[in-house]
């Protein structure tokens, strides 16, 4: 998995655990292009990495999309988490009924370099919670409760029980059902 990110990689090793595939985490920069969709930054990132580190890989991209915000930060995510931070989104949502928002991720997995890329995608439904809770988990984590869940934010559970509910554990499963039955015989 091409990542930065050490969170991301770790909630993918244990998921991806659960179907006898490992995974290895290779920390290089890899090319992000500003698309509207996280499915075409992930094919476009994992062709690029396939091309210059070989294969087969994965890579990742995910947004957090808020309703009464027009679907905000959506594609511009990580700026806006560096830029205005989590307090900033706060501030955005002060007074706003509608607290909807999904996180979306698009896992892309490149076979190697040349292969075109098979994207498969995971949402969770959430709100927005009034103020942050949680140390756990990274990025918008503190601020997101899951529709599923039983109040709690993504930052008050233990990674397994995110992955169980989160957009990249349903992504993630869907890549490692289809992985697994295309290499069972490998
Ligand atoms: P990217 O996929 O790393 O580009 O993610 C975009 C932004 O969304 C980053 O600021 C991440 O920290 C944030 N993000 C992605 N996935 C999650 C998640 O599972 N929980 C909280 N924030 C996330």
């Amino acid at each position: 998995m091409v990542t930065g990110n050490r969170h991301k990689f770790l909630e993918a090793r244990l998921i991806l655990a659960e179907f006898q595939v490992d995974l290895l985490q290779v920390d290089a920069k890899r090319l992000e292009i500003q698309a509207e969709d996280v499915e075409e930054v992930a094919r476009f990132s994992a062709e690029d990495a396939a091309r210059r580190l070989g294969g087969p890989l994965i890579v990742e991209d995910a947004g957090l999309f808020i309703h009464h915000l027009g679907g905000f930060p959506g594609p511009y995510s990580s700026y806006v988490l560096r830029t205005i931070g989590l307090e900033g989104v706060l501030r955005l949502m002060k007074g706003a009924s509608d607290r909807r928002a999904h996180f979306k991720s698009a896992i892309a997995f490149c076979e190697a370099p040349g292969r075109t890329p098979r994207v498969f995608t995971g949402v969770v439904e959430g709100v927005i919670s009034k103020e942050r809770r949680g140390e756990k988990g990274f990025g918008y984590d503190p601020i997101f409760i899951p529709l599923e869940g039983d109040g709690r934010t993504f930052a008050e559970m233990e990674t397994e029980e995110k992955g169980r509910l989160s957009h990249r554990g349903r992504a993630l499963r869907k890549f490692a059902e289809w992985f697994t039955r295309m290499y069972e015989n490998i």
